[in-house]
C-alpha cells in the first residue's frame, strides 16, 4: 500500500521505516517523544484538553472498552484498507483532522503532513488557521485535500463565503464547518505553560523555545508561522499580535443552521458539519443537505463533559442511516481504534494530536510513519477480526458498553432551531 515508494525499491528508504516503526511502533511511543523534544508551551499546546483532560481521557477510555469479537478460519489474504469517502477513493479509511497552529508541534507541519497524506492518498484535512495557504496546500496535496473552516461572520460573511470560493477553485474535495467552538475554552495545561490570550510572544515562551534548540532550529528554517489563508485580507505583515486581534475580531462562535444553509448553497462539493454528538442534530443537519458529519468532541478541548464521540456514534449512526457519511474522531490512537469506530457506524476515523506528536517527534518523518503505523495496525486488526476488507467491520460482533441510548438522548431538551424534524 506505501504510494510513498513509488515504482523503484528504495533500500534505504525501506530500512529507515523499519528503524522507525521499531523506534516507535505505535502513537504513545510518539507522544512520549514529543513530550521530551518540545519546548513545554508547545506540547501542551497540542496535548492538552479542556479542564483536568478528562474529556481526553474518557475519549480513550471509550475506546479501549469496545470490544470486537473474531471470526476464525476465513481470511488467508492480507485484508484490504482501500475506502470510498464521497465518492473518491482512498487508500485508508483515517485521515488528518483539522488542526489550527499545527506549526507549534513542528515548523512547517502543514507542508509535511500535506505531502505525507498524498503521497499514502488519505484525506488531510487543512485548518482554516494554517500557516500554508489552501491554495498552497491543494498543490501539494490534490487528490486528499479537505479544507476547513472556523465562522468567519463579520460583514456578512465576507470572508468565510471568500475562503469556501478559494477552497473550491484551488480543488479542495470537501468543505467542513466547525460547530463545536460555540465560545472560547480554557484550557490550564496551556495557561500555565505561559500561554496568553490573544497570542503573545512573551519572554517566558521565547525562553522556552530555547530548550529544544531542534524545534528552534525547523522554526528559524520556516520562519514563525502566519495564518497564511487569511494573509489577503489582513494589512501586510501583521505581527503575531495583530494576527491573534484580527481572527477575534472577524470571527468567534459556532455557525448557525441558517448559516449552514448558506454555505451549502455556494458549496457544491462534500459539505461536512463538524461537532455532531446528538441525533436531532444529525437530523437537522441532513435536512439541510449535509453531505457529511463529523463525529467529535473536539478531542477532549472544548469542555471535559461531553460524550466520548464513540459512544455517541451508533445512535448517530442510527439516525443517518446511511444518508451522509460520517467520520469519526476523538482518541484515536492506533489501527484497532479507526476498526472500532468503523464497527460502529462510521465511516473514517481520523486523528488529530497523534499527527501533531509524530511531527513533535519525529519533524518531517511523523506524518508518513504515523500512516504507516494506523494503516498497517488496521490491516493487522482486521485480519485478526476474520474480515476482508474495512466493509466487513460493520458485521462484527461487539460490546459497547458505554453507548448513549435513545433514551437517555430524550432526557434533554430538543430544541427547535426553526428547521424542519
Ligand atoms: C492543537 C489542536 C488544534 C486544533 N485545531 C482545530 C481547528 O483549528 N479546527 C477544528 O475544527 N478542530 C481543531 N482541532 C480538533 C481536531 O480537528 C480533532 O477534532 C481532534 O484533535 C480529534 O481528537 P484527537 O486529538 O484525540 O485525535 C484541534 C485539535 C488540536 C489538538
Amino acid at each position: 500500500m506505501d504510494a510513498t515508494r513509488g515504482n523503484a525499491p528504495d533500500p534505504q528508504r525501506a530500512q529507515r521505516e523499519m528503524a522507525l516503526m521499531r523506534a516507535y511502533p505505535t502513537a504513545m511511543d510518539l507522544r512520549a517523544r514529543a513530550r521530551r523534544r518540545m519546548p513545554r508551551f508547545a506540547f501542551e499546546y497540542m496535548d492538552g484538553g479542556a479542564g483536568d483532560d478528562t474529556g481526553i481521557r474518557r475519549n480513550w477510555n471509550a475506546l479501549d472498552a469496545v470490544e470486537l469479537a473474531p471470526r476464525y478460519g476465513r481470511v488467508v489474504s492480507p485484508p484490504a484498507c482501500g475506502v470510498t469517502l464521497f465518492g473518491k477513493s482512498y487508500a485508508a479509511p483515517t485521515g488528518v483532522s483539522p488542526i489550527g497552529g499545527p506549526g507549534t508541534a513542528y515548523p512547517g507541519a502543514e507542508t509535511y503532513l500535506a505531502r505525507a497524506a498524498q503521497a499514502h492518498r488519505i484525506p488531510y484535512t487543512l485548518g482554516v488557521l494554517s500557516g500554508v495557504d489552501v491554495e498552497t496546500a491543494a498543490a501539494m496535496a490534490p487528490d486528499v485535500l479537505w479544507f476547513q473552516l472556523y465562522r468567519f461572520h463579520r460583514d456578512n460573511h465576507r470572508i468565510g463565503l471568500d475562503l469556501a470560493r478559494r477552497a473550491a477553485a484551488a480543488g479542495a474535495q470537501a468543505l467542513v464547518l466547525t460547530i463545536d467552538t460555540p465560545i472560547r475554552t480554557v484550557r490550564p495545561r496551556e495557561t500555565k505553560s505561559g500561554i496568553v490570550n490573544p497570542f503573545k510572544l512573551t519572554m517566558k515562551l521565547r525562553l522556552d523555545a530555547l530548550t529544544s534548540p531542534w524545534w528552534l532550529a525547523a522554526m528559524l528554517r520556516n520562519g514563525i508561522p502566519r495564518f497564511a489563508s487569511l494573509t489577503p485580507y489582513m494589512k501586510p505583515s501583521p505581527t503575531i499580535a495583530e494576527a491573534a486581534e484580527f481572527i477575534r475580531r472577524e470571527s468567534g462562535g459556532a455557525f448557525t443552521w441558517d448559516e449552514i444553509a448558506r454555505y451549502r448553497e455556494v458549496w457544491r462539493g462534500p459539505l461536512i458539519l463538524k461537532g455532531v454528538l446528538h441525533p436531532s442534530d444529525a437530523r437537522k443537519a441532513l435536512a439541510l443537505g449535509v453531505d457529511g458529519l463529523f463525529v467529535t468532541n473536539h478531542g477532549g478541548r472544548q469542555i471535559e463533559a461531553l460524550p466520548a464521540p464513540i459512544d455517541a456514534l451508533p445512535a448517530i449512526a442510527r439516525e443517518v442511516a446511511g444518508k451522509a457519511a460520517l467520520i469519526f474522531d476523538s482518541g484515536v490512537r492506533n489501527g484497532v481504534d479507526v476498526a472500532r469506530a468503523i464497527a460502529l457506524g462510521a465511516d473514517a476515523a481520523f486523528a488529530g494530536k497523534a499527527f501533531l506528536w509524530s511531527l513533535g517527534a519525529l519533524g518531517p518523518e511523523g506524518p508518513g510513519h504515523l500512516m504507516r503505523v494506523l494503516t498497517e495496525d488496521l490491516r493487522a486488526t482486521l485480519g485478526q477480526l476474520g474480515c476482508f476488507n474495512v466493509g466487513d467491520l460493520r458485521g462484527v460482533a461487539r460490546r459497547h458498553p458505554g453507548a448513549w441510548s435513545a433514551g437517555e438522548y430524550a432526557t434533554g431538551i430538543d430544541k427547535d432551531f426553526g428547521l424542519p424534524d
